[in-house]
């Protein structure tokens, strides 16, 4: 044979199967739209070490085994996400792309900066070996994702943030997940009463306008009939929006609404609202059904208002931790959050004390509250670990950022991620896997996202 023969022949062998023939066995069909490594990676993470039935229940990159199509593929099979008829066609053609790895279940009912991809983490959590019946933590569970999908995986979750909004928001969207629907429906069509209700009772996030914050806000507290239909309010709510698993979906959607309308005046408050209530009910609607349709008990979710550095959590009770730390250089979760926290109740002063990373006055000095408030996160994952457990970190870093804040060229700043894997062997860890995930988006100044797998000695 000639060499060019021998080429050809080479080539036609190899492109016969492909780099899925190598990867994975042929009865495993990928999800669509697998586009980064780190992605082939996991699937191919979860195709050696899940049975063709754990595949099936709760596999994060196939969309069938042999003829049965997985859990996750139903999950997310359909319209993608109901969008406002307003939103333009590169916003719908967003969620399109997305609609296996973050616009499913919950997971899209507040559009929370910084939080996981729903599908990395149901993957994450198939590699660290967790099982249904045991437990992982979330330590800064933001939104929630590792709690939701823990939930939907037969996976025990517990979860602390240190802010009121992401324990609101994380509660909010676990009861989702198997809320009665109907009063949404009913506070739809009375729309515009409820809109006036909260604009009334909440306030608005216009600058300068006034916030009736929880503490001080009858809606949160008094018993349904007393505020009903109370003289001199707005129309009063629907009777039947008065569960509290109801008022906190209507108030998400509320504070979601607000959110938007500081930001654009294109609609009006009313129709970001409505668009927003609309959206949230097509998705709960849609995992609803899916869970109505599989053979999937949700498992219990704990999601606490505390603090990672103080975890309200036994020594050697948890099975696994997942987290990601605050992106506090890039991202101001106090600032981003204000209308919310404050509509809450919450003293923004205060939280700023025990926010990680806006901790201090000074760059520099920030930067070593940082540090070592990140060691006393990794010491409470440890004591509460049970010993050979996985500790498993998702940590962006922006060099440029940080160099700035130090004053140092971006080729000298310590990574956030090499600084967490220096510390953790004085924790007891130590390193099993190291994957990057390239971050693409013009709006996203973090390029790369590490995903760092600690085991507990
Ligand atoms: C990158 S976000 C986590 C996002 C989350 N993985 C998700 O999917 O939504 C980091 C979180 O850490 C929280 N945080 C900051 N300081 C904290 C502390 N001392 N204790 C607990 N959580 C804290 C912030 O409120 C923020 O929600």
């Amino acid at each position: 044979m000639t060499p060019k023969e021998q080429h050809s022949k080479h080539l036609s062998s190899l492109s016969s199967g492909g780099l899925h023939s190598v990867l994975f066995p042929g009865h495993l069909r990928l999800i669509p739209g697998i586009s980064d490594v780190y992605e082939l990676e996991l699937a191919f993470f979860e195709s050696r070490l899940l049975t063709d039935d754990e595949i099936v229940r709760r596999g994060a990159y196939f969309a069938h085994v042999g003829e049965r199509p997985t859990y996750h593929a139903q999950i997310c099979s359909g319209e993608a996400l109901r969008l406002p008829s307003f939103s333009s066609a590169r916003l719908r053609s967003f969620f399109e792309s997305k609609q296996f790895k973050t616009s499913y279940a919950t997971h899209g009912l507040f559009p929370y900066r910084g939080k996981f991809h729903p599908q990395m983490v149901k993957a994450l959590i198939n590699v660290m070996g967790l099982k249904p019946g045991e437990t992982i933590l979330d330590p800064m569970m933001g939104s929630g994702t590792v709690l939701i999908e823990a939930s939907l995986m037969g996976i025990r979750s517990v979860g602390t943030d240190i802010s009121p909004f992401c324990q609101f928001m994380a509660q909010t969207k676990l009861a989702a997940l198997r809320m009665p629907l109907d009063p949404i429906r009913i506070a739809l069509r009375d729309c515009k009463s409820v809109f006036s209700y909260f604009q009334e009772n909440i306030g608005t996030s216009k600058p300068g306008s006034k916030i009736r914050p929880r503490h001080s806000n009858p809606f949160f507290h008094e018993p349904a009939s007393d505020y009903i239909h109370r003289p001199g309010m707005a129309a009063g709510l629907p009777a039947a929006c008065v569960s509290k698993p109801t008022r906190d979906f209507l108030v998400l959607a509320y504070l979601d609404s607000a959110g938007y309308s500081a930001r654009t005046t294109r609609n009006t408050p009313y129709d970001h609202f409505r668009g927003i209530l609309q959206r949230y009910l097509f998705a709960a609607e849609k995992i609803q059904k899916v869970l109505g349709s599989v053979d999937l008990e949700l498992a219990p979710a704990t999601p606490l208002e505390g603090d990672a550095r103080c975890l309200p959590v036994q020594d050697s009770s948890i099975d696994g931790v997942l987290f990601s730390p605050p992106y506090s250089f890039a991202i101001d979760y106090l600032k981003n959050d204000s209308f919310h926290l404050e509509a809450l109740g919450a003293n923004l002063e205060a939280l700023k004390e025990k926010m990680i990373g806006l901790r201090g006055g000074m760059p520099r000095q920030r930067f070593e509250f940082y540090k070592s408030d990140m060691g006393t996160v990794l010491s409470e994952c440890a004591r509460v670990l049970r010993p050979g457990g996985y500790c498993t970190i998702v940590v962006g870093t922006n060099d440029n950022q940080i160099g700035r804040m130090l004053g140092l060229p971006p080729s000298k700043v310590p990574g956030i991620d090499e600084l967490l894997l220096d510390m953790s062997p004085l924790y007891g860890f130590h390193t099993i896997l190291k994957l990057n995930r390239q971050i693409t988006g013009m709006a996203n100044t973090m390029r790369t996202e590490h995903i760092i797998i600690l085991k507990l000695e």
